[in-house]
């Protein structure tokens, strides 16, 4: 009967991922200098974070984002995504990111995917790790 094929096929999966569970899962596995190579290549990306938001480069007025947000002060990147009134909407750290570099930069928005972008998000975020998820929190 087709029924019971199909739980003999199902029980038969069931104890192939079993004995797949057992063994060593080969494609997750990584060493510790994975590790350390994966750290370095954040943090370096955390430090031209950490540059771009002293520079004063991101906007059209030389104005730099801590003379507002000492570092990376009153960013609160772990509230996003949130409502943001000044956008109107529901929106992403960057999408903020993007709004100051428009209005007290007075500069050019960045694609969301520039690698300047992603490295003030992992800058701002490093500033606040370890403080919980707050989507949504005003
Ligand atoms: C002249 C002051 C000023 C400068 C310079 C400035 N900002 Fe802001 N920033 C603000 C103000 C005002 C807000 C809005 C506060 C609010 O209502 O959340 C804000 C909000 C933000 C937020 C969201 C904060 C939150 O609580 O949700 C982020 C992220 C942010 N700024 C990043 C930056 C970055 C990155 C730069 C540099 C590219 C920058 N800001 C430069 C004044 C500034």
């Amino acid at each position: 009967m087709r029924y019971h094929d199909t739980i003999k096929r199902l029980a038969a999966a069931g104890v192939a991922a079993l004995a797949l569970g057992a063994a060593p899962a080969g494609a997750d596995e990584f060493t510790k200098a994975d590790l350390e190579k994966w750290r370095k290549e954040f943090m370096a990306v955390v430090a031209e974070g950490e540059k771009l938001f002293h520079s004063g480069k991101l906007g059209g007025n030389s104005v730099s984002c801590d003379m507002c947000h000492p570092n990376g002060a009153n960013t609160h990147p772990e509230t996003y995504p949130k409502f943001q009134k000044q956008l109107g909407q529901v929106a992403t750290l960057r999408q903020m990111i993007n709004w100051c570099i428009e209005n007290p930069l007075e500069g050019k928005p960045l694609p969301l995917d520039d690698p300047r972008m992603i490295a003030l998000e992992a800058y701002i975020t490093y500033e606040r790790r370890g403080v919980p998820l707050e989507p949504g929190k005003h």
